[in-house]
Order: structure tokens, then sequence, then C-alpha cells
């Protein structure tokens, strides 16, 4: 271990300083020179996966036009973690921009060469829950939210596509569910940070209709010990989108009021964890799924516990009483790593090297 870094250095307002807890880098000798920034230092090392328990991975950032390759190398890495592990995931999530570029509608080959077959039922059976990112917004051949709707509707029973609507709910696993996941359309209007011809956003209605729903699933009482949001867009992040000022106000009283366990988004094409003092809950962004990777705007040392400029995927281990959260390489190497209690307490793991 070298440096230390205080988390109270915060770039996130005053009431939201960082835990007053003081992580230590720790180099790992794994990955590229340069690729890991910021890794808190655990005092646990991290289990071994257990086979019998339930399993989902995560992965945001995917369908690029531009980097099939990388989008390829981190499917092989998922297709490898399941097999050396022996991880069976019941679900995968994935975090939107599923479809960068054009599409020309449910009959495009890119739904066969780019989900069906790169993520291949023979690795990952289950439901693969998807939510909507920025290029998912855009008319390029075809309209790709409706496109997306469709394609769940259409192949229902056919493919793991799992698109209820812009915003649904589902529980993980199904039998004794661990978790209540909330999936959310973050495309709210002028959440866009670049000004494409082809974008568009939510119309108002939708953000009403959404809200309601929204306040309506958290005000009911918990039937699991853990309740997670999955969309596309960050509240708070190190990478080069920064803090959303729009989700902010929309949703951070939320998630505090009702102590909302994980927020997991895309986005911002890294991986992340960020923890705030006194807030419960867990930031988690795993944009890594195989496009072209992006800047910091904040030194993840500065806000942590850990920030890596990696492509890569993620992993939630459900235990009996905890969920343990990974994040991993391109190479299925596991960077980062800790456990949640259902009370809010996150404890920082070693990571696995072997
Ligand atoms: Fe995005």
């Amino acid at each position: 271990m070298a440096d230390s870094f205080d988390l109270n250095q915060s770039h996130a307002g005053s009431r939201r300083e960082f835990l007053r807890r003081t992580f230590a880098f720790s180099a790992v000798a794994a990955l590229a020179p340069g690729a890991l920034l910021a890794q808190a230092a655990g005092t646990t090392d991290s289990p071994l996966p257990d086979p019998a328990h339930p399993h989902l991975l995560l992965v945001g950032d995917w369908g690029t036009d531009k980097y099939i390759q990388q989008q390829q190398q981190v499917a092989n890495g998922m297709k490898r973690y399941v097999d050396v592990r022996n991880v069976h995931p019941g679900a995968n999530i994935y975090l939107g921009d599923n479809w960068y570029g054009t599409m020309t509608g449910v009959d495009s080959t890119r739904w066969q060469t780019q989900f069906e077959q790169m993520y291949p039922d023979s690795h990952f059976p289950g439901p693969a829950w998807a939510v909507l990112g920025n290029h998912d917004y855009e008319r390029r051949v075809v309209n790709k939210v409706d496109m997306q709707l469709s394609y769940a509707a259409k192949v229902k029973g056919g493919s793991r596509w799992r698109m209820p609507g812009r915003w649904y709910t589902f529980n993980y696993p199904e039998t004794n569910p661990m978790i209540k996941f909330i999936a959310l359309d973050s495309n709210l209007p002028h959440t866009q940070d670049h000004d494409m011809l082809w974008n568009f956003t939510m119309s108002k209605d939708h953000v009403a209709e959404q809200d309601a729903f929204l306040r309506a699933e958290l005000a009911k009482s918990r039937t699991t010990p853990f309740v997670g949001i999955i969309c596309h867009h960050p509240l708070y992040t190190n990478g080069v989108h920064k803090d959303n000022p729009i989700l902010i106000q929309a949703w951070d009283a939320l998630l505090r009021q009702y102590k909302v366990d994980f927020y997991m988004t895309g986005h911002d094409h890294d991986l992340q964890h960020l923890e705030f003092a006194g807030h419960p809950t867990s930031f988690i962004i795993s944009g890594g799924g195989g496009a072209e990777l992006v800047d910091w705007s904040i030194p993840p040392e500065k806000r942590g516990p850990f920030g890596a400029r990696v492509l890569g995927f993620s992993h939630m281990e459900f235990e009996r009483s905890a969920i343990v959260f990974r994040h991993l390489d391109q190479d299925a190497k596991e960077i980062h790593a800790f456990r949640k209690t259902p009370d809010g307490k996150v404890d920082i793991l070693r990571p696995r090297l072997s």
C-alpha cells in the first residue's frame, strides 16, 4: 500500500461528506499499468463465489457499433468467469446504451450477433433485464426505444430479452427474493450531455408517470432485504459525464428517504463504486461493456472507494444475509469487491487475484 486518501475531500457538496475513513491505494499487479487508479484497502479477503448462491451479472454500454472486438472481449470474459468461477447467473442486467449507431428494427442482424450470440444462453440462460440509455434514445434508422420494447414483446418466450416497459420492477431471485430491483428510465429532459440531431428524451407525461410509479414502489412495505435501482445515468460519477444535477434533484432525496441500497448505472465507460457519509446508497457504475474508455473528471483517489478505467463487468452474489458485489475486468480478473448487509454496512474486501 502506498499513499492514502481521505474521502472527506468532497466534490458533491457539504452535506454529502465522504466517509470519515481513510482508505489506501493498493496496487493490483494483474492489471495493465495505470489501469487501476483507486482502490480502497479491504481487511478481509473476498470469498470465492459459492455456486450454491444465487448470482447475477451486470454490464453496461455494450452494443457498440465501432468497438465490437472490445464488446466480444468483455463477453468472453463474462463467459470465462462463469466457467472458471462456477458462477451460474440466474439473470443478467444490461445497464443501457444497448444499441449505439443505426438499427433497422427487431429483425436487425445485430440482435443476433451482438446480443443473442454475444451473451449466449449456454452461459446466460436467465432473463436479460435491460434499461434505456441515451444512445437508445435515438432515431437511427428506427426509434430504438420502440424497437427494444417491441423486441421484448415480439419474441416473448423466444428470447431472454426483458424490457416490459421504460420502467418496471422485478425481484431476484424469484424464489425467496433478496432484492427488489426498480428499473428506471433516466433519460429525463435535459439529461443529455450531447446534442445530436437524432436524440430525443422522455416526454413530460412519461416523466410524471414514472415519478408516480417510483414513489409508489418505494412507499410499499419491503418484502426483500435489499432494494436497488437500475438505470443508465449516474447521479454521481468521477467520469467524464460528471455529477448529474437533474437526476440529483429528481431522485437523491428519495434514495435517502427510502434507504435504497444500490443505485447501479452505466454511462461512463469505466467501473466505479462511490460511497458518501450518511448516505444509505452504494453508487455503482458498470459501463465497461465494450465502448471506448473515457477520462476522469474527478481523480478517483479523491472520491471512492473505487474507480478503474477498464473494460469489464460486474457480479452480485446473494449470500444468506448479505450481497457481495464484485467488479471484474475484461479478463474476468476481480478488481474490486465489497459486502453490504441490510443494515447498510459496507465492508470493502480484498479482491481475489487468482
Ligand atoms: Fe450513455
